[in-house]
């Protein structure tokens, strides 16, 4: 299907009216933003999620979310009318589209873990009325929007694309990411018939900067697949180079940023402890995973995630390495890790290299705190620790794992051994990296 086949104009079957625009199921880090974009766009929108605890933390409007954001969902707070949050599943079918944003992590063999995603699809397939759009927006395996909502809904007497429009629209929102806000960046579409493409674009277009329609459903999962996969291969071998720069005496920061005053060919990717959050650890072995069924392998994949996973050991070996150097064992050292969540500038710790890092320390015996400017708590293996004031003056040894824009960093030129896993700390002279 071209382009222009997909912007053809269809002719509508006739629609009951819904009492909302759009349903946005799950309302976490990716579906709240979306949801909010979208009331900003003038639609109505209800928003529907789950967890009781999540849909209080919302109504107090103490989200973990942008500033700009923050004052959306205030705002949206206030107007019931066209902004409305419920946990009651039937609500999906009171909205003319539908998108589905829920998780999709993975176990711990690595394989994907679909509940999230199969129990919210289901609920919408039950309660899915003619005229409706649905929308998946998780990231996902191929074939999933066909398996999890297309063959379901035939088995309701409901033909995708005729009956009720089917569309695979990943998301593609950075939390924290002030640069790259929602509105500027742009969303692919793919659909199960050219209508399905359509009445998503419609709706999308007024949170992206434009839609990029694709031929199938199938084409879009796997650009979002190719996309993060992408990011943690590139990611894979950043820190290789580290580990090569530092062999060689060189400092990689420098290095990568000279390489990408080449303004074609290249696009840089920096080093550092691992890769956390809900989509580069995760979203390659959906691929992985649906290869093997097939009995096929990615050599290259496989080698970027097997490294990048195995990075926060390398970290914590790092630190026993440049102990040793001071005289100091793991074993009787009091380290403070700067710094848990997985990225700068936000809250979220899923699957934070920083966990490992700090169960790695204290099974080998370290005295392990941590302080971040943004997360008060954290659940290791042992229990829960709370933050620390910063300070340099009582630890042997001052772990950096995440910068958080903003906040002084100053006295960290005054730790005695500091290990900088973000390689952005060249001023100060006595940082080892890894
Ligand atoms: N976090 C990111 O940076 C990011 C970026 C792009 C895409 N994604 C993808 O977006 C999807 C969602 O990720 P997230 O980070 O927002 O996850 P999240 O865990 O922050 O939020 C998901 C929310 O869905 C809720 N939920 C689960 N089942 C539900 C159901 N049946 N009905 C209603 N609510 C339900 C959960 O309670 C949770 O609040 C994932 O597929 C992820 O891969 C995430």
């Amino acid at each position: 299907m071209t382009s222009t086949q997909l912007r053809m104009p269809v002719q509508r079957p006739a629609t009951k009216p819904f009492r909302y625009d759009v349903a946005v199921v799950g309302l976490g880090y990716v579906g709240l933003p979306t949801a909010l974009a979208l009331r900003a766009a003038g639609r109505r929108v209800v928003g529907m999620e789950i967890s009781t605890d999540r849909v209080a933390e919302i109504r107090t409007g103490d989200a973990d979310l942008l500033p700009s954001d923050r004052s959306r969902l205030l705002d949206a707070l206030e107007d019931d009318d066209a902004f409305r949050l419920t946990a009651d599943p039937a609500e999906s079918a009171t909205a003319r589209i539908v998108l589905v944003c829920v998780p999709t992590p993975i176990d711990h063999h690595l394989a994907p873990d679909l509940d999230a995603l199969r129990a919210a699809c289901r609920s919408v397939v039950e309660r899915a009325v003619p005229g409706q759009t649905l929308v998946l927006t998780s990231t996902t395996y191929v074939g999933c929007t066909r398996d999890f909502l297309v063959e379901p809904l035939r088995r309701r007497g409901l033909e995708a694309g005729k009956d009720v429009y089917v569309a695979f629209a990943p998301e593609r929102i950075d939390p924290g990411n002030e640069r790259h806000v929602q509105k500027q960046v742009p969303r692919v579409v793919g659909g199960v018939s050219a209508e399905c493409v359509q009445r998503t674009t419609e709706l999308l277009e007024g949170c992206a900067s434009y839609v990029h329609p694709v031929s199938s459903v199938e084409a879009a999962e796997l650009t979002k697949l190719y996309e993060n996969t992408f990011r943690a291969v590139n990611i894979s071998m950043a820190n290789e180079f580290a580990d090569i720069s530092r062999g060689l005496g060189l400092d990689i920061t420098e290095v990568i940023d000279a390489a990408a005053t080449k303004p074609y060919g290249f696009m840089p990717f920096y080093p550092g402890p691992g890769v956390g959050g809900h989509c580069i650890p995760c979203d390659p072995h959906y691929l992985l995973w649906q290869l093997r069924a097939d009995r096929v392998t990615s050599p290259l994949i496989e080698t970027a995630m097997t490294q990048v996973a195995a990075r926060p050991g390398r970290v914590v070996q790092r630190l026993v390495e440049v102990l040793a150097a001071g005289g100091k064992a793991l074993g009787n050292a009091k380290v403070l890790v700067v710094g848990v969540a997985y990225k700068p500038g936000v809250a979220d710790v899923r699957e934070s290299p920083a966990l490992e890092i700090i169960d790695r320390m204290r099974d080998a015996g370290a005295s392990v705190s941590f302080t971040d400017d943004l997360v008060e708590s954290i659940l290791v293996r042992g229990g829960r620790m709370r933050s620390v004031r910063a300070s340099a003056a009582e630890w042997d040894a001052v772990l950096v794992h995440t910068l958080h824009p903003g906040v002084d960093h100053g006295w960290l030129a005054e730790a005695p051994i500091l290990l900088d896993t973000t390689y952005r700390l060249q001023k100060i002279a006595h940082r080892s990296v890894l």
